[in-house]
């Protein structure tokens, strides 16, 4: 998705926007612009990397204390030089950053060039910019803040919004809808980004906009208000992210680093809401809300991607744990299906951004449809956290890897807490069993790191010999089949090497047709009650000469008999297995990527947040 960074103070603007825009790199881009105020606007952007854009503001400098930055993923328009942002109005006296949508872009343009007006990119963002002077320029008396309001007012999507204007050099002026925008309150300076990963190392102080809010920024005052020009009084919160826990502290890259960050950030996603000597669980964050759960006719998960794939080991852990009934719905495809959803029903989104577009959107629909709505998010003060009507944070840190990891362990951890005060809300499950659970999910983080330290060498091994393998095929069985799933999706978004996950069962509804010696099939073998079952199905591949890479606990010779590679695994129950087989597949397609020389951290094509839909 799109960055945006903006500062006023008394530091080099250009260093603090390019800085910045580097903290946002992880979101993915294509292109990288600023726009600097010294006495006149000053602009350089362009196709390519931040590094290409601080190459070039080295050899020309841009002095100044105020300026906007961007990193642009293309929507509208091929990633090029005249599309990167800023946008510039025609005038060349406003400049604009914008992440988001703008619906009704081809409509506001061509009334514009109908008013004479013309533009240099296909963007749909430089319309703001042209929109804006329009109104600016031919009302009598109005204010640019005012311009701003009118041209927002016009406006159909999604928005985050830097603006800056010569005519009024020393402010900045922002405004949010649908696109996340926080303001930073340093000491006479003030930041402007879409996260806080740009913010962090200056001030821990932030205010986050809301959807149709606008803030008149300047070096040591900050005005909010609604686009009706209501003033606002906003709360400043204090950042729980550290400089630290954003930086790659050694690893070559995020991946890595969030993938050996997991027994920590496991054990922080428990610490201080289960007692396993009393077998009790407290998540105070759906506390108010759990006689709800527990008279809910059904619930509903909602979830894109890898959140999508913890939604579905969710669906297995509430009807196992709490016997309550679950639907797994892709929240692209809930939103837009008229979904049967209102009072009684909980609809419970998993977003590790709380961002994601179709996931907001999912929320959105079910709350107007009456439903309650819970949330499972891994980003403080994100939009989907603040907009549920309560939820669980997953505690995990920053996630910086484009690729989820830890993000999706410490979801399930969570599921697995949510089910377990369910279960024993409805007397299903007794204290002996929740000390049991319990206490098996607190040996968890020392599995995790056993996984870490005894297998990594050897999955770095076979990596080397899979690495240009044109196929993979996960297999797994009951929780672990949204395992397969999650595994696959891992080894294509950073490799991209076709991989598909699929219920071990189904092999004989069609994919065994794949099967040769040049497939790899990745067999999650770590699940008691099917164990029979799956050593049929890896005797069905070997049958067809597929190359078997098992996934199984010490203790399952027939598994390891069978098997071309296995990595063995510590066992658990069953309803846990998830936390620990994830592992290997995560380092397995880390390091096929690595191999392959992909870019790990920023795949191609993929950005951290789908902001847009
Ligand atoms: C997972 O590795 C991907 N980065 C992607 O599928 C991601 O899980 C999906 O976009 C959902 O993101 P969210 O959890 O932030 O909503």
């Amino acid at each position: 998705m799109c960055g945006i960074v903006g500062y006023i103070g008394e530091r080099s603007a250009s260093d603090v926007l390019i800085k910045g825009l580097k903290r946002l790199e992880y979101r993915g881009y294509d292109s990288a612009g600023v726009a600097v105020m010294n006495g006149k606007m000053l602009c350089s952007k362009g196709k390519g990397k931040v590094s290409n854009l601080e190459k070039t503001l080295k050899k020309n400098k841009i002095e100044g204390f105020l300026g906007i930055g961007h990193t642009r993923w293309a929507t509208h328009g091929e990633p090029n030089d005249v599309n990167s942002h800023p946008h510039l109005s025609e005038s060349g006296k406003i400049a604009v950053v914008h992440n988001g949508i703008i619906e009704n872009y081809t409509t506001l343009k061509k009334n514009l060039i109908e008013r004479g007006r013309t533009f240099q990119s296909q963007t749909d963002t430089e319309v703001i910019a042209q929109l804006i002077e329009e109104i600016y320029t031919t009302s009598a008396d109005i204010t640019f803040d005012r311009a701003i309001r009118l041209a927002l007012k016009q406006i159909v999507g999604t928005y985050g919004l830097a603006i800056l204007n010569s005519e009024t050099p020393d402010r900045i002026f922002i405004a949010r809808k649908g696109s996340p925008l926080l303001l930073g309150i340093g000491d006479n300076e003030m930041f402007v980004a879409s996260d806080a990963s740009p913010i962090v190392e200056y001030t821990n102080k932030v205010v986050y906009l809301d959807d149709g809010e606008m803030a008149i920024v300047t070096q040591d005052s900050y005005r909010v208000k609604t686009i009706d020009d209501f003033p606002l009084t906003k709360e400043v919160h204090e950042l729980a992210m550290s400089l630290d826990a954003i930086e790659k502290a050694g690893y070559p890259h995020f991946m890595l680093k969030e993938i050996f960050e997991q027994p920590r950030s496991v054990a922080d996603c428990m610490r201080g809401r289960l007692n396993h000597e009393e077998g009790t669980i407290l998540l105070g964050g759906i506390e108010d809300v759990m006689d709800h759960l527990v008279k809910a006719r059904r619930i509903v998960i909602a979830a894109c991607g890898t959140s999508w794939h913890s939604a579905l080991v969710g669906e297995y852990l509430f009807e196992q744990l709490a016997k309550t009934p679950v639907e797994v719905e892709y929240a692209s495809e809930f939103r837009y299906r008229d979904p049967l959803i209102g009072e009684g029903d909980v609809l419970l989104v998993i977003s590790q951004s709380g961002e994601t577009a179709d996931t907001l959107a999912a929320l959105r629909e079910a709350k107007k449809r009456g439903a309650l709505v819970l949330g499972i998010c891994n980003v403080v003060g994100s939009t989907i956290s603040r907009e549920t009507d309560a939820g669980v944070f997953t505690h995990a840190g920053p996630e910086i890897g484009v690729a989820s990891t830890k993000a999706f362990t410490a979801q399930v951890v969570v599921l697995i807490m949510m089910a377990l005060e369910l279960g024993e809300r409805k007397g299903i499950l007794g204290q002996k069993e929740m000390k049991r659970y319990l206490t098996e999910l607190m040996r968890i983080p020392s599995k995790i790191e056993y996984i870490l330290e005894h297998s990594d060498e050897a999955i770095q091994k076979m990596a080397g010999l899979f690495t240009y393998a044109p196929n993979f095929l996960y297999l797994g069985r009951s929780f672990n089949f949204p395992v397969a799933l999650e595994g696959a999706l891992k080894l294509k978004e950073i490799s991209y090497i076709h991989a598909e996950g699929y219920p071990a069962a189904e092999m004989k509804h069609g994919p065994i047709a794949l099967i040769d010696e040049m497939m790899p099939v990745v067999v999650i073998a770590a699940t008691d009650h099917t164990n029979d079952k799956m050593i049929s199905n890896i005797q069905e591949v070997k049958a067809r000469k597929g190359r078997i890479i098992s996934i199984m606990n010490d203790d399952n010779p027939e598994v390891k008999e069978l098997s071309e590679f296995h990595i063995s695994i510590p066992s658990t129950i069953d309803c846990f297995s998830p936390l620990l087989t994830v592992i290997p597949l995560q380092l397995l397609s880390y390091y096929i990527a690595v191999n392959r020389g992909c870019n790990v951290d920023q795949p191609r094509n993929l950005a951290k947040s789908v902001t847009v839909e």
